[in-house]
């Protein structure tokens, strides 16, 4: 019989793990969202041009003819699209850089559009491309970038519902996940991956990597392969992305849950692993034909999983290092800031309904040139909570706030956060912090059980002020600036830079914030990014249907925002279907690269071929600078 949770998105697959009940009290919900409408009324946190958001003036009392007259954008905002192609404004080109299937190296397997490829798909690009970093070694560039999932039915066509019926059809699933580094080059006809380089690798479920930090060595990371519980096989579910400034690339393991199962169904799942929603069966099969994911036979497997993973893409032979320290949850992405006393700070967003933002703060302060290897190994993790007066702490997660020990912290950072009462967010997606003001913005993306269900821990998710409305489809954008100008500060205000909304629908908060007009309108921010010109880049993965609540959306789309005015305008579509994620620039900021996964458009290849998630570059026609 035909398994339907195959077409579930990975936040409705996760929903069927841990079923939870409906709130009853939805009155009251209502009631209290509406007393702390924050927005709305103004949550007059900031200073100068930011508090002009918070009390929704700006717009409003500037047309758009006006607007584009004075503002910062470089084009002409683009409409939107339903179409099957990529769009972006007048005087610049779109081109393709590499596809799921194309050859690393000049050995690789040629693409299928039957099948995608064969076994050895190690040495091709892996599927729906996501987080990504470009780093300059000498005069080359190398682009590191993430794998985040596959689609079953385009792999493995031939069975039912996709699902692998054999363990060498869960290893092309394996090699096909994880992450990809590539050199890449630009030439007369335009950018290329560089075949055989020696910086090409593919790193996927069964890679070696070390384990560090606090967990490192607990019993809860111990396996018969691994009795010390230092060493792991693989990361998976690779979402989105960081970069250090000495030159590492972090990756971050979002929806592990979803790779293990359980061959025994009298397995007792334990409250820990309800509230990862680590359930019986897997998406994918894995624990019929690869006993490492199979919970009766090696229960602690999934614990080695949900971590920052940190690569050196300049070194194709290092070992990955799993930085326990940073928590263990579903990470989105891992912004990297050097606070103005030197310590690292690094964003995270846990992204599931109901979860929390966090900051990890180091212990020592960045040095150039020094060994880096402790810095995202001794340090202090914090949890994020947000008052409706626009203030907002970063709860620290110790021995002491939560009652459990330091490794236990970085393994059940969920339990830990629940624990000290921190805000339950709309699912954070990207954290990205402004290079030329102190202030970092996080996307959240939507959250239709606000007001309606608690998290997976049974944590109340009542309308709050940084999250106000019920059943929110649309999401929202929050941004903090944290005290004396220094993100290691344990106190911050914070506003909301945009509620996404349809004030073609709605006369209420589910119009939107001011800053969202008829040219603007969006669902479901996810990747962001800034540019050196301190620009916001905003790529969305929403509905697409352009009907109902989300008419006049169109396609998934990248905008771009200026925090200063809060102006924000559409500058790319892609082909339907797909979600746009993972954006970086090349060296000279004349090229952009931008992720576009699981279109459902035959892109781009064209009708009767495969779709294929691809990474594409953006230019200017004058090969200007764009970001
Ligand atoms: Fe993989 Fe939350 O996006
Ligand atoms: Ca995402
Ligand atoms: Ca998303
Ligand atoms: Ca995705």
């Amino acid at each position: 019989m035909a398994d339907k949770r195959v077409d579930l998105s990975w936040d409705d697959w996760d929903e069927l793990q841990s079923a939870r009940p409906d709130e009853n009290d939805f009155d009251r919900v209502v009631e209290s969202a509406l007393s702390r409408r924050g927005f709305l009324s103004g949550v007059l946190a900031f200073g100068s041009g930011a508090a002009v958001m918070g009390a929704g003036a700006l717009l409003s009392s500037t047309t758009a003819a006006e607007a584009a007259k004075t503002n910062r954008f470089a084009f002409k905002p683009i409409g939107v699209a339903t179409d099957a192609t990529v769009h972006v404004p007048e005087g610049y080109t779109w081109d393709i850089l590499t596809r799921w299937g194309d050859p690393l190296f000049s050995d690789a397997p040629e693409f299928d559009h039957a099948t995608g490829g064969d076994i050895k798909s190690d040495r091709i690009f892996g599927e729906n491309t996501d987080g990504m970093e470009l780093f300059e070694l000498e005069d080359r560039q190398l682009i590191a970038v993430n794998h985040e999932y596959v689609n079953p039915k385009l792999n493995l066509p031939q069975n039912e519902d996709g699902k692998p019926v054999s363990a060498e059809e869960v290893l092309k699933f394996q090699n096909l996940q994880g992450v990809t580094v590539m050199e890449v080059t630009e030439g007369a006809q335009g950018w290329d991956v560089v075949q055989d380089s020696p910086y090409n690798r593919r790193i996927h479920h069964n890679t070696p990597m070390r384990i560090a930090g606090p967990a490192a060595g607990h019993d809860m990371l111990k396996t018969d392969a691994d009795p010390h519980g230092v060493e792991v096989l693989g990361t998976m579910n690779n979402c989105g992305s960081g970069k250090t400034p000495w030159g590492t690339y972090l990756t971050c393991e979002e929806n592990f849950n979803g790779y293990f199962g359980s061959t025994d169904a009298s397995f007792e799942r334990s409250d820990a692993f309800k509230r990862y929603g680590i359930g019986l069966e897997s998406r994918y099969d894995y624990e019929k034909f690869d006993a490492r994911y199979d919970l009766s036979k090696n229960p602690n497997e999934p614990n080695r999983f949900g971590y920052i993973v940190e690569i050196d893409p300049t070194d194709p032979n290092s070992t990955p290092v799993k930085r326990t320290a940073l928590g263990r949850f579903k990470h989105e992405n891992a912004e990297v800031v050097i606070a103005k006393d030197g310590r690292v700070v690094v964003y995270l967003g846990d992204d599931e309904r109901g979860e929390y933002l966090y900051k990890f703060v180091s212990a020592d302060v960045y040095k150039p040139g020094a060994d880096t290897e402790n810095l995202l190994n001794e340090g202090q993790l914090y949890v994020a909570k947000f008052n409706a007066d626009g203030s907002g702490t970063w709860i620290a997660l110790t021995p002491a706030t939560t009652g459990m020990d330091a490794a236990d912290i970085c393994i059940h950072t969920r339990l830990a956060a629940s624990s000290v009462g921190a805000t339950t967010m709309d699912r954070p997606e990207w954290v990205a912090a402004n290079p030329i003001s102190v202030e970092a913005y996080c996307a959240l993306t939507n959250n239709k059980n606000r007001g309606k269900k608690p998290n997976a821990g049974g944590d109340d998710t009542s309308a709050n002020a940084v999250n106000p409305r019920d059943e929110n489809h649309y999401g929202q954008i929050v941004r903090w600036r944290p005290a004396l100008e220094n993100h290691a500060s344990d106190t911050f205000t914070w506003d909301l830079y945009v509620m996404a909304g349809n004030p073609n629908l709605y006369g209420d908060q589910y119009g939107g914030s001011s800053n969202i007009n008829a040219g603007n309108l969006f669902n479901s921010p996810d990747g962001m990014a800034f540019d050196s010109a301190g620009l916001l880049w905003i790529q969305t993965d929403g509905n697409y249907k352009n009907e109902g609540d989300y008419e006049g959306m169109g396609n998934n789309q990248m905008l771009v925002g200026d925090p200063v005015t809060g102006e924000i305008v559409r500058f790319m579509t892609v082909p339907y279907g797909a979600e746009v994620t993972g954006l970086c620039w090349s060296a000279d900021r004349r090229s952009m690269f931008v992720g576009i996964q699981h279109p459902a458009a035959p892109f781009p290849d064209g009708a009767g071929k495969l779709a294929r998630s691809a990474v594409v570059v953006v230019k200017r026609e004058d090969n200007g600078i764009l970001g």
